[in-house]
């Protein structure tokens, strides 16, 4: 078996750069914001950064609508900023991947502008343009789409353009034209973007609903389905199925050929954003070798279930479709969805013993800003977000949403840091910032937590420290253990003459464990009562022994 990848063996932590430090007052985070805060990132024990995108932009949807791939956007900085962020980052031994929106470009790009002046320019196959399927006259009704296609975020995703007397399509949001991946300029224009950045120096990307890069060159009709609303292991919804527009062959074969472009520079991280079941999109991987992407999210754990259970299937799962030599990411909270806290009941004790499972299984641990604080959702209305996408919703009253367990307002996870119990929870000196602060911020805060040893940070750090140590954690197969009491998940981690065994009560209640072991490695809250031959974990303690 070949060497392991580093990206296998990695920890990110992923900065949403508008809200995570603002160096200049402007009330919105920035690079040098981010260049101020990296000690205390790797003080956490991360060891790769992966940025949402700062490049040229006019922000209709903060950054995922790029309107230039080689440049940044000024109120994040500059572009010797980002090469400094390069640098620095490189300095301490980390490394940084930054996020790849290649499915599409803001409607605002120069290349869709051309592109959609007149169906002969030279840019003009460089979108996916189709003719309205009836009459010219009738083409601004429903029925004179191309196609019955929706988009992700529901409703067709074809729009008119008069200017061609066509539609264009958007996967995402009107304002975010799908590029056409058939077209070989589209492609060779996306790869030099990529080498600009891997020549930088960058480490890899995190790259943007990767599986909707290819549609269907036929543009067949989506089938009819029952399905509502798209959940995470199926993005089928809005009453079709997404067989045409998701997933598609050619996809899985970009991967690889995106890969290859990548591995020019050497060994560099590709983790795709993708949605669907598992078997699928464990395709963008490769098919027997690592030669696809080297990584992808599988965010049906984003729904976890806090108990034993959920997680020794879930690992039980993640091992069965991503064996050596691939290797699962585990992730609960990103920029698009609740914080775990939500998930949580806003129970620290229960978001300690998280983070000791995302930290110790076999697989990348992928954690959000502020996740190590215990930062929650805000609630906000729909009708002043600044998200685009809830204004898509405005209609639907709120309850429904919440009823059907489903989430729109980004706004809501997005919220600045919370650095400290100063105005601003001291993210900026502003008069006002991006968004508003969390009012828990005066004790959900780095400061406040840093001085507690037993807080969610501390613990957090420590775990870091210890992955980064035991190489067990980092590259040894897991083994699930069994005959546990109930409510514990234990599983054995291996690394040549190293054994070590995690156990994680997820029960309230205290358990014993029969086991012998020659020495503690790390208790969280409990498991100090060492009996002979026996371990007590008290309600949500965990304990890392060496066997
Ligand atoms: C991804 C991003 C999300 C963005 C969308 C369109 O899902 O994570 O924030 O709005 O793609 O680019």
């Amino acid at each position: 078996m070949p060497p392991r990848p580093w990206y296998h063996k990695t920890s990110i932590y992923q900065i949403y750069p508008r809200s995570f430090y603002d160096s200049n007052g402007d009330g919105i985070g920035d690079i040098k914001g981010i260049l101020q805060k990296l000690d205390y990132i790797q003080g956490l024990g991360f060891e790769t950064i992966w940025s949402s995108p700062f490049f040229s932009s006019p922000q209709a949807d903060f950054g995922y609508d790029i309107s230039n791939y080689t440049d940044i956007a000024p109120e994040y900085g500059t572009m010797n900023d980002a090469l400094r962020l390069i640098e620095e980052v490189h300095k301490r031994g980390m490394r940084i991947v930054f996020d790849m929106v290649m499915n599409h470009t803001s409607d605002q790009h120069p290349w869709f502008k051309e592109s959609r002046s007149s169906q002969d320019n030279p840019k003009a196959d460089w979108y996916i343009w189709r003719p309205p399927s009836n009459s010219p006259h009738f083409c601004k009704k429903w029925g004179e789409r191309p196609n019955n296609w929706n988009s992700m975020t529901g409703g067709s995703g074809w729009h008119y353009a008069p200017e061609r007397g066509q539609y264009f399509w958007s996967s995402f949001l009107p304002f975010q034209p799908d590029l056409n991946y058939r077209n070989p300029e589209v492609k060779k224009a996306m790869f030099e973007a990529v080498r600009f950045w891997l020549g930088k120096g960058v480490d890899g990307f995190r790259l943007d609903i990767f599986n909707v890069i290819y549609k269907d060159a036929e543009f067949h009709d989506n089938p009819f389905s029952f399905k509502l609303a798209p959940t995470e292991d199926d993005p089928s919804g809005f009453f079709q199925e997404a067989k045409y527009t998701l997933n598609q062959p050619e996809s899985f074969e970009f991967a690889r050929e995106l890969r290859s472009v990548t591995e020019e520079f050497g060994e560099r991280m590709l983790l795709g954003e993708v949605s669907g079941n598992r078997q699928i999109i464990r395709k963008f991987l490769g098919d027997e070798v690592n030669n696809g992407l080297g990584l992808v999210f599988d965010f049906a754990m984003l729904d976890f279930k806090f108990t034993a259970d959920y997680f020794r299937a879930l690992i039980e799962e993640m091992e069965r479709h991503y064996p050596d030599p691939f290797m699962p990411v585990y992730v609960f909270s990103n920029h698009d969805k609740h914080r775990s806290m939500f998930r949580l009941g806003d129970d620290l004790r229960k978001a300690k013993l998280l983070a000791m499972f995302q930290l110790t299984a076999r697989g990348v641990p992928c954690m959000y800003y502020g996740e190590e604080i215990g930062m929650t959702d805000l609630k906000q209305p729909f009708g002043s977000a600044l998200d685009p996408l809830p204004h898509k919703f405005k209609l639907v009253p709120r309850f429904i949403f919440d009823l059907l367990g489903l989430f729109a307002n980004r706004d809501e996870v997005r919220t600045p840091m919370q650095w400290d119990g100063t105005r601003n929870a001291g993210f900026s000196s502003a008069e006002k910032t991006w968004l508003p602060v969390h009012e828990n911020y005066p004790s959900i805060n780095v400061q406040h937590e840093d001085g507690d040893k037993d807080s969610l940070l501390n613990i957090i750090r420590a775990l870091g420290k210890i992955r980064q140590e035991e190489g067990a954690l980092r590259d040894g197969p897991l083994e699930l253990m069994d005959g546990l009491p109930d409510g514990v998940l234990g599983y054995i981690r291996k690394f040549e003459d190293n054994k070590l065994a995690v156990l994680l009560n997820f029960d309230g209640q205290a358990r014993e464990v029969p086991i012998e072991y020659s020495e503690c490695v790390f208790k969280l809250s409990s498991g100090d009562v060492a009996k002979e031959k026996a371990i007590q974990l008290n309600g949500f303690g965990g304990m890392i022994i060496k066997l």
